[in-house]
């Protein structure tokens, strides 16, 4: 590996990480040793102390035994991480499907409508991950108004989806709702899908989610790819990292980075920011801020209005 694919590779590990600390995650299982043998030459090329002392992974917990490989494994904490804010290139995932055309005149709103009624019995038909569409209940599609200027993207239908056939309806779902409205906008406004259109499987757990394979991802986006090509949304918003890495054809991107920062998908502006289930969880004042100010953002981009008191949201405890 040459110095170039190291630090790529470091970054990605980096992103990960943070992923994992996006989504609740607050200790993984490393060693020592393997991240020594991993990380030393990138720490030394870059000038830095070795990994697990630098900010990204700092060692707190006492040894938990050695693995079967020999190795010591200790319990390290993810703190956030010291590695500058640059530009997060992430790994390309394994295969990434073509992206659409969205050069040309939008269809018309009959048009949209018939569209996406064909794609719907698609993906209502599809068991291309077998284990998803055996445990499914109902296929989550879309929802809203075919013509939105605004396109939200989730991960994937939770529990409350899954019953319901509709995105976002559950506790995340309610947090999306309430800031769309304080937007000034009300789910009928906008177009909000998801990367996955089934529920991931959780086998042997009634309840709880899980983050979506990569492959899970690359089969299921070109739906997301043609309810973006058939609405042409003037503005999407990436509701977490899964939304953002099916988007971009990424992995372990960290939303914590990007978030607040604008990119772009086949020409349409993309905001990446935090996922309403992780706001829910953090319930800060500082994290609900921050994704007001990305709101405001794609309010300022679509032409909004924003009032003073819009401006002054989540600014006083
Ligand atoms: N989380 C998502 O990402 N999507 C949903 O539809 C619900 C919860």
């Amino acid at each position: 590996m040459n110095g170039g694919e190291t630090r790529e590779l470091l970054d990605a590990l980096i992103g990960h990480l943070e992923g994992l600390r996006d989504e609740g995650t607050r200790w993984v299982e490393v060693s020592p040793g393997l991240l020594g043998e991993a990380l030393g030459p990138v720490s030394m090329a870059r000038g830095a102390t070795p990994a697990h002392q630098a900010g990204g992974l700092s060692p707190s917990g006492p040894a938990r035994g050695t693995s079967a490989g020999g190795r010591d494994r200790s319990r390290e904490r993810l703190e956030p991480s010291g590695a500058g804010a640059g530009g997060m290139p992430g790994r390309v995932l394994a295969s990434i499907p073509e992206r659409p055309s969205l050069e040309g005149p939008a269809m018309e709103r009959g048009a949209k409508v018939a569209a996406l009624d064909a794609l719907l019995a698609k993906a209502t038909a599809c068991t291309q991950c077998a284990a998803i569409a055996r445990a499914r209940r109902t296929v989550v599609f879309g929802v809203g108004d075919v013509d939105a200027s605004l396109m939200l993207v989730g991960e994937a239908p939770g529990r409350e989806e899954d019953q319901q056939g509709e995105p976002f309806v559950g506790a995340a779902g309610q947090l999306l709702t309430k800031v769309l409205v304080a937007m000034g906008l009300g789910r009928d406004r906008v177009y909000i899908a998801n990367v996955l259109k089934c529920r991931p499987d959780t086998p042997g757990e009634a309840y709880g989610n899980r983050k979506p394979t990569a492959e899970e991802m690359a089969t299921c986006i070109p739906f997301l790819f043609e309810q973006v090509r058939i609405v042409r949304p003037r503005v999407i918003v990436a509701l977490g990292g899964t939304a953002l890495e099916g988007l971009l054809g990424k992995q372990m991107l960290s939303v914590t980075r990007l978030r607040g920062r604008w990119t772009d998908f086949c020409g349409v502006p993309v905001m990446p920011t935090y996922h309403p289930s992780y706001v829910l969880r953090q319930d800060t004042m500082a994290i609900k801020r921050e994704v007001w100010e990305d709101m405001m953002a794609v309010m300022d981009r679509l032409g909004m209005p924003i009032s003073a008191k819009q401006r002054g949201y989540f600014t006083k405890g």
